[in-house]
């Protein structure tokens, strides 16, 4: 078995929050993974040709080709984005729109998988980690855990973070501020968050591993989609 893990942030690792959860993550599933960050990769968003609803094949040439192989033969995923404006960023939103090609006729690929969804933010990484659910519900993918944590909003690397009135130092510690390396979040300083972590690697593990039933967990998704179209009208 092999799990899959997707890191949005453009970042790089060293940095990033989300690409140090998701590793988290996958470290603690005790299993065979392939961790991919979506930097300095050129992915574009759907384009709603609709070549691919005979064969399930985006038919768009890009960064996205080569990994369209992993995501279908990887038996489940973790995948994490950062918070921009309350959303997931752009570049995992036309990451997971590609994801639109498996959603045709009898494309099985990914129906029934499971996967743990993951996100950061400068106040919250719930929105994207909830973002995330939605996507992957789409195509009938289970998420069995959701892991969030507060990383460095970039103003307290910028410069200006001590006086500027719109940054993220301003806002959460007030006027007057002064940015010490201990005020800078940092999942990795989250242990409730890095425990989330370490406890939604093991779960996903022993879901895959004690008879993991992909066609009940299709039947259940697709109920829960259904039920949230019937909510949103
Ligand atoms: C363009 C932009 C918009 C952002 N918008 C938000 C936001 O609306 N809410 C929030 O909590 N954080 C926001 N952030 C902060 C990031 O979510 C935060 O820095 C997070 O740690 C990024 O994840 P990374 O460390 O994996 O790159 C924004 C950052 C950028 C660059």
């Amino acid at each position: 078995m092999k799990i899959l893990g997707i890191s949005g942030s453009p970042r790089p690792k060293e940095q990033s929050a989300v690409y140090r959860l998701v590793e988290t993550v996958l470290e603690n599933t005790g299993m065979e993974y392939e961790l991919i960050s979506l930097r300095n990769k050129s992915i574009s968003g759907c384009i709603a040709c609709l070549g691919c609803v005979k064969d399930n094949v985006c038919k768009v040439e890009d960064d996205f080709t080569p990994i369209r192989e992993k995501i279908v033969k990887a038996d489940a995923y973790v995948v994490g984005a950062p918070n921009y404006y309350s959303t997931i960023n752009a570049a995992s939103h036309a990451f997971f729109e590609r994801w639109f090609q498996f959603r045709h006729q009898a494309g099985n690929h990914l129906w029934g998988k499971l996967a743990v969804t993951v996100g950061a933010g400068g106040t919250s990484g719930r929105i994207p980690a909830d973002c995330l659910e939605t996507f992957l519900l789409y195509n009938f993918i289970e998420t069995v855990a959701k892991v969030h944590g507060q990383g460095a909003a970039s103003c307290y690397s910028c410069g200006y973070g001590e006086s500027c009135q719109v940054g993220i130092p301003n806002m959460l510690h007030g006027p007057g501020v002064k940015i010490t390396e201990d005020m800078i979040p940092d999942v990795k300083k989250q242990p409730d968050v890095m425990a989330a972590a370490v406890n939604a690697g093991r779960l996903l593990a022993s879901r895959l591993q004690s008879d993991h039933d992909r066609l009940a967990v299709t039947d259940t998704m697709q109920a829960k989609m259904m039920s949230m179209f019937e909510s949103a009208v």
